[in-house]
């Protein structure tokens, strides 16, 4: 495993010279304070935590934002909130602009949390409280947390390709032992029997979009690698990681948002040098061409 602990994400232009990341734990949960400000520090975890009620006009699949942010955002190596509050604002390759918060947080709705099939038909608009509750609860999960200071843990894991490379049919064989149990043998997870998601979808129309960061591979294993079986983290080499990476993702889902042209223009546009199958043939489909319907009843 390659960790590259000096790659403060969005920092990579400040030099490293005595820049050793510090350890942080956020507060407990009851730690969170009485009054207005306690309210919104709560609303905002249980947006994070049932994301699909809570924000139900913005999101469109079965995912919440702590499906891929774990422990409530608190879980260090799956991006965490408190260290993701003191790296922003930060410049982004993604829209090529200075990206505040609230910006970050309406990319991961319009892509993670699929908001073009969402009620609303898109994500939470400029300024709704939604964005303050959110931030309220990460500023508080960063109490007393150094800005500008490398965080142990902070974003997910940066795992070098292995020689071999990456493999949808080894892939297969990993997927079918590690991860099946779960997630079911059709990626689609599992819901209780009051339709509760309890294991969420990977592909599919009820799951992320091809503008996720979690569609490209390299993030995807380093998610697995730490994250992944849940409970069961760092388990798997880098080479299962690697693989089940390229099996969950070579699968279709929802449209990439951004689309205007063919698949093959929105490969030039926004998936160069990008390591996903977006644009690529498999079994004869062309990824990247979306899945209708998404579960909830959108504006059409
Ligand atoms: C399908 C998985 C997934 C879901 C669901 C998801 N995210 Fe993320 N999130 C990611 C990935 C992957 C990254 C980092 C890769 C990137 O930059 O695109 C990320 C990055 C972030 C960051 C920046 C972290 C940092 O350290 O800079 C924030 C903040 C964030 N997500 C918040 C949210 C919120 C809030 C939600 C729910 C509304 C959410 N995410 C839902 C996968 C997800
Ligand atoms: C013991 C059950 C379990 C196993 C086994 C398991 N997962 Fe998960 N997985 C979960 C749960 C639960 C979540 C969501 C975390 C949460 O909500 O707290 C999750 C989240 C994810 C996510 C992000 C959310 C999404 O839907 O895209 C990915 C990707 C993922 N798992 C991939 C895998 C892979 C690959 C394997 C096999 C190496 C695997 N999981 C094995 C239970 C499991």
């Amino acid at each position: 495993m390659v960790r590259d602990e000096f790659a403060f994400r969005g920092r990579e232009n400040s030099p490293p010279a005595a820049n050793v990341p510090l350890s942080f734990t956020p507060p407990p949960m009851s730690k969170i304070p009485d009054g207005p400000e306690g309210a919104s520090i709560r609303h905002g975890m249980a947006i994070f935590e049932n994301t699909g009620t809570e924000a139900k006009p913005f999101v469109g699949n079965q995912l919440a934002c702590r499906s891929c942010h774990l422990d409530a955002g608190r879980k260090a190596d799956s991006a965490p909130m408190w260290a993701a509050w003191v790296s922003y604002p930060q410049y982004r390759a993604k829209n090529k602009k200075m990206n505040t918060m609230e910006d970050r947080l309406n990319g991961c709705f319009s892509y993670s949390m699929n908001a073009q099939g969402s009620p609303s038909g898109g994500p939470p608009p400029k300024g709704d409280p939604i964005y303050a509750d959110l931030e309220a609860y990460f500023h508080w999960l960063a109490s007393n947390a150094p800005t500008g200071a490398k965080l142990k843990g902070a974003g997910f894991l940066k795992l070098k390709l292995p020689q071999a490379g990456y493999d949808r049919d080894r892939g297969r064989a990993v997927y079918a032992q590690h991860c099946a149990s779960c997630h079911g043998d059709d990626g689609q997870g599992r819901t209780d029997i009051n339709g509760r998601q309890v294991f969420p979808p990977l592909w599919g129309p009820r799951s992320y979009n091809w503008g996720a960061g979690m569609a490209q591979l390299n993030n995807a294993a380093g998610f697995i690698k730490a994250n992944m079986p849940l409970g069961a983290g760092n388990t798997l080499t880098d080479q299962q990681a690697w693989d089940a990476a390229a099996w969950i993702d070579s699968q279709e889902r929802p449209k990439d948002p951004r689309q205007k042209g063919t698949v093959a223009e929105n490969v030039v546009a926004f998936h160069s040098g990008e390591k996903t199958f977006y644009g690529k043939t498999v079994d004869g489909h062309l990824l990247g061409s979306g899945t209708e319907a998404p579960v909830q009843a959108s504006r059409r």
